[in-house]
Formats: C-alpha cells, structure tokens, sequence
C-alpha cells in the first residue's frame, strides 16, 4: 500500500488525482480556517463522546484531546496551512496526526463523522460566539447615541418627512430614534444565535451516526441549547446563517440611515453638526475639505451586507435535500457580514461620540411654519373641526407665502380675520410651546424624553 502524498481525508476511490483547476475551486482552507477553535473543540467532544459510546479507549480519548491541545497551540502560534490542506478539517486533522506520531489513535478520530456534520457544528458554535460580539458592539453604540442624547435634552431642532422640515422635535428625540432600531437588531440577533444552538453533530453524512454516540453529553459539553432531530436537515439547513444574515442586513440598513442623516447634517447647507478630527478624512486636492468617510463606508456597508444575506438565499433557494459542496459558501458570506459589522458598528460610535452639535443651527432651521399644526391644534381646542382648521391654517400659510414672510409675521388681526377660532393663537407659534404640548408616551415632550432616556437606558442594560 502506497501511503498519501498528501493528508487527504478522501481519495481512496480515486484512481487519479484531482486536477488543479478541482483543486482551486474546492479549496476553503482561505475561509474556513478561522472555525479551527471551534473544531478542535468539538474534535475534543467527539472524542470524549466516542469514548463514551465504546468506540475508543480512555488512552485513546486521552491521547486525542491532549493531540488537539498541541494542535491548538500550533495553530495559535501561527502554524500556516499547506497548499494541500483542503479545509479546515483536513488541516486540524493532518496536525492531529503529526501530533500523535503516528499513533493510530489519530486515524479513530473521524469515526461515525462527517466534515458534513462537522463544519455544520463548528459554524453554529462560531455564530453563537459572532452573535455575542455584534451585540455588544451594538449595544456600545446605543450607550454613544444616549449619552449625546442627555446632553441635547433641550436643542430643538426640525423633525423631517419627505426630507421636509416637518415639526419640531428634541434633538435627543431624533438621537434616540437611531437607538431603538438597534434594539430590535440586538432582539433579532438574539433571535438568530438561538436558531443556531441546535447541535448537529452525531448527523454524520447523512442518515446519522453508526456508532452509539451520546449526543445529549456532547451537546452539553458543547453548550448547545438542544440536538438536530433529523440528520438529513442537519447537514443541510443554513436557516441560522439566513437569519443572522437578515439581522445583520437589517442592522446595516439601520447604521446606514443614521449615517445618511448625519451626511446631510454635517453638510455646509445643514450645519448642524461637525466632525471630529478622529472620523474626518481630508482631500488630497482639496485643502479645505473634512469629509465623513466612516458614515459613507457605513453607508456603503450595508450595501454589501444586503449582498451576504441575497447570495445566501440564492443558494438555499437551488438546493435539493441533504448536504451540498454550494453550502460550502455560507462562510463566505457569513463571516463577511459580521467581519463588517464589527467594523462599522464601533466606526459609528466614535464619530458620533466626536460629533460636535451647533445648537443655534439646529434652532434656527426651526421656522414658524413647522408650527402650522400647532395653530390648527389650537383651533381645535377652541370648538373647530380638525378638517376646517387645515383648511383654515393652509390659507394663512399661502398668505404670508404670497406675501414673502414668515407665518408668524401674518398678525394676530390677520389670523382671527381668518378663522374666529385663531384668537389667541400666537403662543402656539412658539417652537417651545409646540414641543411642550407632545408629553404623550413616545412624543418628544420634555418629560416623555426623558422616560425615554430612562427606557433606552433600561433596553442597553437588559
Ligand atoms: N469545507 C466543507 C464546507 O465548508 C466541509 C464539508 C465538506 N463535505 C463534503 N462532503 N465534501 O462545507
């Protein structure tokens, strides 16, 4: 018998071997190899549980999880895998061997297991770890966006719709408007890292493992929440990587709106806040230039991160039963949207943390238009219908239109002459007065903020 060339975990039916251009297009090892943690230690697992179902000898057990140590260490201290090592797999199991000098027990270890069910345990066990550190970062952004918020308490500043100045509005109300969709996201991620806790391994290749594993004492050693109750979807179902993904996407459409409101305020046209010099790039060209580059690549983030989640459900989408090389990809994806998560996520913080606000900016871009309801609201309170109210008020904001000024420039004469119901309508004018009426839960009044403020600080801590 002529031993391998390479270490392969196949080949044996092979009279040739396989063409460089199979070679190319096969090998992860420049993806997957960062699960090596995660499969070493569920190589330790298996082999604790193969012990336990009198598959191998307690020497045996002893002299594989001590081999994996020694593996670990090699590859912490930078050991590279070779142009031969297919995947992960293959390179945590050829380490294994030269561990073991040759010792027969390396060669037991791939009993009753497949790379199937094997790379399916290892990329759940990294997504549950990936789930923890994007919340975390999202959570920090959050305390960044309410710690601005307290300090902004009592800015004013236009609320928009259609891009329109709308009404006014707490500047910490608009910064806590970007903290709740993060809430939801770390809900969502929650939600994901629990439809990853399920354990396939003991799926083997397909149809399960011949052999008498425990797999309840090798979820528990692996901290899984419960066990795959079919082999054929376990080896098969990515839905954990679909929805992390989801998660993920959706997160990056949050950051890129707030990056997109903080572009155009940052605008000379705006000039409602300014860039730090941490998270401002200048121009090559152009001296004068201080540009939000992190916010755009945000912005831009999220473009790809969408692209993650698409290429991840096109790929389910073509899949009969069972496990599939295509599968192979989920990696791809899944580590590129949480690679870029963690890049983005603390990339926002710091350039909302450095954020300097021009109260006055903000103050001034409030115009007694924005208070058309207001004066309509007021009507109201005074016996008229909403309906001739608008109508009412519509007619006054055409007038000072007509006449180049500003609505509160009209005249209390010219309001009552208007509508009988306008009299003593000017004090609705007033932004202050206009904020002050909105203390319904969730409203930007003064003290429904700050239960706000309260309740975002409460989310961050849960
Ligand atoms: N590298 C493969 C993957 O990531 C491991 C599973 C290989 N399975 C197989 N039947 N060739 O999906």
């Amino acid at each position: 018998m002529t031993p391998p060339a390479t270490h392969k975990l196949w080949g044996g039916r092979f009279a040739g071997g396989p063409s460089p251009l199979l070679d190319a297009i096969n090998r992860s090892i420049g993806v997957d190899l960062r699960l090596w943690p995660h499969d070493v230690r569920l190589s330790q697992a298996w082999a604790a549980a193969l012990a336990e179902g009198g598959v191998l000898t307690a020497e045996e057990r002893d002299q594989i999880v001590a081999g994996l140590d020694r593996v670990a260490a090699r590859i912490a201290a930078g050991e590279p895998p070779t142009a031969a090592d297919e995947d992960v797999h293959t390179f945590v199991d050829r380490l294994l061997h030269e561990a073991l000098g040759g010792a027969p027990a390396a060669g037991k270890l791939h009993t009753g297991r497949s790379r199937n069910d094997q790379v399916a345990t290892a990329t759940r066990l990294w997504a549950l770890e990936a789930c923890r550190e994007v919340d975390a970062a999202a959570r920090d952004l959050q305390a960044v966006l309410v710690a601005r918020a307290e300090g902004l308490r009592h800015a004013l500043m236009p609320a928009y719709t259609h891009l329109q100045r709308a009404q006014p509005v707490s500047a910490a109300h608009w910064l806590l408007s970007h903290v709740w969709p993060l809430a939801r996201d770390r809900r969502r991620l929650a939600a994901a890292a629990r439809g990853a806790s399920t354990m396939p391994l003991g799926s083997g290749a397909v149809a399960g493992s011949a052999f008498p594993v425990p797999r309840e004492s090798l979820r528990r050693a692996l901290g899984f929440d419960a066990v795959s109750e079919n082999s054929i979807d376990a080896v098969g179902d990515r839905d954990f990587v679909a929805e992390f993904l989801f998660a993920l996407a959706l997160m990056g459409a949050h950051l890129s709106r707030l990056a997109e409101d903080l572009i155009l305020f940052g605008s000379s046209e705006f000039g409602f806040v300014r860039f730090g010099d941490g998270f401002s790039t200048g121009s090559s060209m152009m001296p004068q230039k201080r540009n939000p580059d992190a916010l755009e690549l945000a912005r831009g983030a999220a473009a790809r991160s969408l692209g993650d989640l698409v290429a991840m459900l096109g790929t389910l989408k073509g899949l009969p039963s069972g496990y599939n090389k295509d599968l192979q990809d989920d990696k791809r994806a899944l580590f590129d949207a949480v690679d870029l998560a963690l890049l983005v996520l603390p990339a926002v913080a710091g350039t909302v943390a450095e954020l300097t606000f021009d109260e006055a900016r903000l103050r001034a871009a409030v115009t007694p238009a924005m208070m058309a309801t207001d004066l309509a609201d007021h009507m109201v309170r005074g016996g008229a219908t909403f309906r001739e109210a608008h109508a009412a008020v519509g007619a006054l904001v055409r007038a000072a239109e007509e006449q180049g000024v500003e609505l509160d420039d009209l005249g209390a004469e010219r309001m009552v002459a208007e509508h009988p119901a306008l009299a003593g309508a000017e004090g609705a004018l007033a932004a202050e007065a206009s904020v002050a009426q909105r203390e319904v839960r969730g409203g930007t009044g003064p003290k429904a903020v700050l239960l706000q403020l309260e309740e975002a600080k409460r989310a961050i801590a849960e």
